[in-house]
């Protein structure tokens, strides 16, 4: 989504915004724009779609800000209004003195609109960024002080925001504040950095602080006064962020996506450690909050999360029924908080989130807290939104992840889940030991399989290459890995924008097997266990409509070669933890396709790496 770039200090502002912003690229954007003082005014510089168009725009207009050390910079991915220059950020009042740039939405912009237009003012977008600069502005004309200004105008602000305001009449100031939105600020010597998110700053700084809700920062080159919304200080709590440069290169992958899918065996293993010894030691999950006798008395589990993180919970869903006898409903979160949920204190409720940011999620989330339950947030981002609402926050180490298809995080995600699983299952006392360790044994075994399956990828590739052509793709599986064939259709339809549909096989004959023909690719995920068979039935129905039969396996039945054009074959694995090791190849096929048929791979259209807007 949107991205925030401020800078104050004394290297070329126009310069740090840019390569910020580039950092940011990643999150999905459709317009971007800088504003730098100069000499005696704010100027204000945007261009439509990816940075290299404002780049050029700049290169038209270097002399104006050459020596300017400070300015804000903004990516827009566009909510209010089309992805034009007008309505791209930074938007300025109408004297054009303040300059502002805005993550979020302000829900109450229409009626803030229509009081300033009887106020004279004139729009210029059709943005709700632009009515929070003219009223920032407006009270700025009553108070001669930005930072009393931007208090007094964001507690008549209703949404999520986070904004960064410069005024004409200081040299050397940025004033921000946010609320339900990220916002970072990063020191260095003489010099702060402020950025929607770690990636845009961690070149330059890993001293850094997370503004809390309605804090607002007053930021020079060597100052920074930070307040809460009643005016009174508020503490400043600068940390060193555990973030590393080096995790933002593409380390000689052509995508980040081939990057992170390949990165997984070690995320796995880091996920493991500390936390799973040996196959005899139980699970450590210290990061569980719940008591024991708490967690013995639980008779229900929620678990809320949008895409890919959704399809992560399907599967913690089958893993927590099975070992541990709660019942456990999953939901999408944009399903999930408009409508009268039965909640309680007696209700455990695991929001799973990779940016830890996406808004349908954090609402969900706190609706559920409000009704007094426990709430377990599984993320990727300990420094998210999310995790200062968690009771218990358990943070899946996977790295920062760059390409918008997750991969990786989705790995990660399931690892907690098996973790979970196995602790409740361990404290409750609701599966046999020897059913819990020989999946202990297994986990420990899963990062060379994963290495196996990525160190061979020929089938894979001809698979992808033979397939390409397609306009749809349907995946079938049952049991555990119906969510692995949700997974692998938003792989491939978000990234190589192929039709492509997961359904569970025993569905096709109530409705989807009438598309089948000698067209349409049928990809069965056939992993030994208690559907295999069923599963071939279902795959044999599709091969007799002429279906272009694929099959991913870790089966050596004679009867595939007969029924599958294609077949990937993965290493062995015992039923419950196929999810991970069948979705490796399918991540690997959405990949090829993509780049076979020449798609943005890591930045695909239309879509944001963290969705923070409803
Ligand atoms: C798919 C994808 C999205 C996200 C979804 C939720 O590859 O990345 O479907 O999974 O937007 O995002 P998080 O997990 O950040 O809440």
């Amino acid at each position: 989504m949107c991205g925030i770039v401020g800078y104050v200090g004394f290297r070329a502002a126009a310069d740090i915004l840019l390569d910020g912003l580039e950092q940011l690229e990643y999150r999905g954007y459709d317009s971007a724009g800088i504003a730098v003082k100069c000499e005696d005014e704010i100027k204000v510089y945007k261009a439509v779609g990816k940075l290299k168009n404002l780049r050029e725009e700049l290169k038209l207009h270097i002399k104006e800000f050459q020596n300017s050390t400070m300015g804000i910079g903004h990516t827009r991915w566009a909510t209010h209004g089309a992805p034009t220059v007008l309505n791209a950020h930074p938007h300025t009042c109408n004297c054009g003195s303040l300059a502002l740039i805005h993550n979020g939405i302000i829900e109450n912009y229409k009626e803030l609109k229509t009081q300033l237009e009887k106020e004279g003012c004139i729009f210029r977008s059709q943005t709700d960024t632009e009515v929070a600069a003219h009223f920032i502005a407006k009270k700025y004309a009553q108070t001669h002080d930005l930072t009393e200004a931007v208090r007094l105008a964001s507690k008549e602000f209703e949404g999520a925001y986070a904004l960064c305001v410069m005024h004409n009449d200081y040299k050397n100031t940025i004033v921000a504040t946010k609320r339900n939105a990220p916002m970072v600020v990063g020191e260095g010597e003489g010099e702060y950095f402020i950025a929607s998110d770690v990636p845009a700053i961690i070149k330059y700084t890993k001293k850094a602080m997370y503004l809390s809700d309605n804090q607002v920062a007053t930021i020079t080159p060597n100052s920074i006064k930070l307040i809460n919304a009643d005016g009174s200080d508020a503490v400043q709590k600068f940390e060193l962020l555990p973030w590393e440069p080096v995790a933002l290169s593409k380390m000689g992958y052509k995508h980040f996506m081939l990057k992170e899918i390949h990165e997984q065996p070690d995320v796995i293993r880091n996920n493991l450690t500390g936390k799973l010894k040996t196959a005899s030691d139980p699970v450590v999950l210290d990061e569980v909050k719940l008591t024991k006798e708490n967690l013995k008395d639980l008779n229900r589990i929620q678990i809320i999360a949008c895409g890919t993180s959704l399809h992560a919970a399907m599967v913690g869903k089958y893993l927590i029924e099975t070992f541990c006898g709660i019942a456990v409903d999953v939901e999408a979160s944009s399903e999930y908080i408009y409508r009268k949920t039965v909640t309680d204190k007696h209700t455990l409720v695991i929001g799973v989130s990779q940016s830890g940011e996406t808004a349908d999620t954090l609402t969900a989330i706190k609706q559920a807290k409000a009704k007094g339950s426990h709430i377990l947030i599984i993320t990727n981002r300990p420094d998210s939104a999310m995790a200062r609402e968690a009771d218990s926050l358990v943070a899946v180490n996977a790295g920062i992840e760059v390409s918008v298809a997750a991969t990786k995080s989705y790995t990660a995600q399931l690892m907690a889940f098996y973790l979970l699983a196995i602790y409740m299952a361990e404290v409750k006392g609701t599966t046999d030991t020897s059913i819990l360790q020989s999946l202990k044994n297994e986990l420990m075994l899963l990062p060379q399989k994963v290495e196996q399956v990525l160190a061979n990828t020929d089938e894979i590739q001809k698979c992808a290459r033979n397939y390409s052509g397609t306009k749809d793709f349907i995946y079938v599986a049952r049991g555990i890995n119906l969510p692995t064939a949700l997974e692998g259709a938003l792989k491939l339809k978000e990234i190589s924008y192929i039709n492509a549909t997961g359904y569970a096989a025993g569905e096709l004959k109530h409705g989807p097997i009438a598309m089948l023909d000698e067209t349409m690719p049928v990809l069965s995920i056939l992993m030994k266990g208690t559907v295999y068979d069923k599963l071939l039935s279902n795959s044999e129905e599709a091969r007799a409509r002429n279906a272009r039969m694929i099959a991913l396996t870790n089966s050596n039945d004679p009867k595939l070669e007969e029924l599958f054009d294609c077949i990937i074959r993965v290493p062995d694995v015992q039923e419950f933890l196929s999810p991970i090791i069948a979705v490796i190849p399918l991540q690997l096929i959405a990949y090829y396709i993509a780049e076979f048929l020449g798609k943005d791979v890591d930045q695909p259209r239309n879509l944001a790496k963290s969705v923070t807007v409803e």
